[in-house]
């Protein structure tokens, strides 16, 4: 199995950086395998809402997020990680999940119908951190809820929300055992929902 980290911020040894690594740490073994992005490593546009996916499901804007679309594909699980920017998740977080419109799908006749590529292949699952400056909890906006409702749209069950605060300086996480516990704990109870579906799924065959 695969789980994808995916950073967006764009401070590579801040907060969010490390603390979806530790995530990520707490969750790699012999059944599971890890891998980490940064999402400014990438030129990722916004959709253009063109529909040019409705039928294949394939984005048509020829950037980065080609390169993405494999791992986000092949991954069982993300986890997607945003430090709060005016209230909200970055701008490179925000492109990237509006680019992963092209995996929600819509009835023809009724657009209040809709299923995703992620249901279709048997649902999987999510793990959203969000981290801020701020010690009051209204002071992180939406940052949260703008990462984990469209992840639940998109056929992602978010097994875990991880809220933390008060991270301002690159290296804060570093001191904050709180955060790293909070992180590890996410990333242990995704990882045991990932073995507990694989143990399910080999046992619902000789039923
Ligand atoms: C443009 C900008 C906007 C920010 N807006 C907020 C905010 O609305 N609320 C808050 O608590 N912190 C805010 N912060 C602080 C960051 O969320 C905080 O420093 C965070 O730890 C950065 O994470 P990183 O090290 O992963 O980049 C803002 C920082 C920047 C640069």
């Amino acid at each position: 199995m695969k789980v994808l980290g995916i950073v967006g911020s764009r401070r590579k040894n801040g907060n969010t950086s490390y603390l979806v690594q530790q995530a990520l740490d707490s969750i790699e073994c012999k059944e599971i395998e890890t891998k980490l992005v940064f999402l400014s490593d990438y030129n990722i546009k916004g959709c253009t809402g063109c529909e040019g996916c409705k039928d294949t499901y394939k984005c048509v804007i020829t950037d980065d997020m080609q390169k993405l679309y494999p791992l986000i594909l092949e991954a069982d699980a993300i986890i997607t990680g945003s430090p709060t920017y005016f209230y909200n998740i970055t701008a490179d977080m925000k492109a990237f999940i509006e680019r992963l419109y092209c995996f929600q799908v819509f009835a023809e006749d009724d657009r209040s119908v809709w299923s995703s590529i992620n249901e279709a292949l048997g649902g999987k699952y999510a793990v959203v951190i969000a981290i801020c400056e701020q010690n009051d909890k209204k002071d992180m906006g939406f940052t949260a809820e703008a990462m984990s409702k469209p992840l639940e749209g998109l056929g992602y069950r978010v097994v875990e929300t991880v809220k933390i605060l008060k991270l301002f300086k690159k290296e804060d996480s570093l001191k904050n055992q709180d955060a790293l516990e909070e992180v590890k704990r996410a990333g242990e109870k995704l990882k045991k929902t990932m073995i507990l579906r694989k143990e399910t799924k080999e046992k619902f065959k000789s039923y």
